[in-house]
């Protein structure tokens, strides 16, 4: 077992490649979805490419917490099923629903992605299977918990809700693009990736500690650049899109 100083700086450079990547995420765009290239490489099954780069971030977290601590408590326990419910849909329930037929993405950009999961879930279960001493019983009442429970579950509903409206569009253009609306449409081309940067804050709230945090940057460095591609995208591509919509954050961004 490592030493909590150790983990801590391992953690502290996890953090400062999210915060350098985060200008080059602006500068050069993930070519998954409506951004993909055949010059990456070798190209993979979309569906199959999301589930194997996401579900290792499901079963790593899950494992070392139960290798570390058994059954978890309370505030751990709440922490893992929050998790489970978004990665068990992330990995797979998406690829399933998504109607991307026919579509590929780069071996390159899924390897990036697993290595992103493999290390964001190890952090997160060692930390809360080895490390975390755990959580006095009154952390349940305290003020960051119960607002970060709230905000996790108010961030998967609009992550979910605008994935669905997205995905529904798909039914009678096949690959194709539409401009979306409804929800919070109105105010962003992103919602989704609105909703999943709330969900994590939600998450690093509640849970308080360095790895929750760490996933919670690495959210932002991944989403802020991809949803001002994505805004510039559909500007580029629907001469009627509307201007009054930022790119993830309402009225600002
Ligand atoms: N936590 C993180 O770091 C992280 C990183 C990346 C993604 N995610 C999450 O993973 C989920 C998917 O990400 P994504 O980048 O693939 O999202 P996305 O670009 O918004 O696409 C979501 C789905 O809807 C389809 N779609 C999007 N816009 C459409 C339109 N205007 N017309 C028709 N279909 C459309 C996409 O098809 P195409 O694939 O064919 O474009 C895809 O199947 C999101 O919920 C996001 O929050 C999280």
């Amino acid at each position: 077992m490592i030493s909590i100083e150790v983990f801590n700086i391992i953690v502290y450079v996890w953090i400062g490649i999210a915060v350098i990547l985060f200008p080059i995420q602006l500068l050069i765009t993930a070519p998954y979805g409506r951004h993909s290239k055949t010059t990456w490489g070798p190209m993979i099954n979309n569906r199959l490419g999301w589930f194997i780069m996401e579900f290792p971030a499901l079963f790593f977290f899950i494992l070392f917490i139960f290798m570390g601590r058994g059954f978890p408590q309370f505030i751990i326990l709440a922490a893992l099923i929050l998790w489970f419910i978004h990665y068990f849909h992330r990995s797979v329930i998406f690829p399933l629903r998504i109607h991307t037929k026919g579509k590929q993405m780069p071996v390159a950009i899924m390897l990036f992605a697993l290595f992103f999961n493999l290390v964001n879930g190890t952090l997160n279960g060692y930390w809360f299977g080895y490390l975390s001493v755990g959580y006095a019983a009154d952390w349940k009442i305290d003020f960051r918990f119960i607002a970060g429970v709230i905000l996790f579950i108010i961030g998967f509903l609009i992550n979910q809700y605008h994935d669905r409206l997205l995905i529904r569009l798909r039914k009678s253009s096949i690959n194709g693009y539409k401009i979306p609306y409804g929800g919070l449409f109105k105010y962003v081309s992103c919602p989704n990736f609105l909703g999943e940067i709330i969900e994590w804050g939600g998450f690093a709230l509640m849970t308080w500690c360095l790895p929750s945090f760490s996933f919670f940057v690495w959210t932002l460095a991944n989403l802020i650049p991809r949803a001002i591609h994505h805004h510039r995208w559909y500007k580029q591509h629907f001469k009627d899109y509307p201007n009054k919509r930022k790119a993830v954050i309402p009225f600002i961004l």
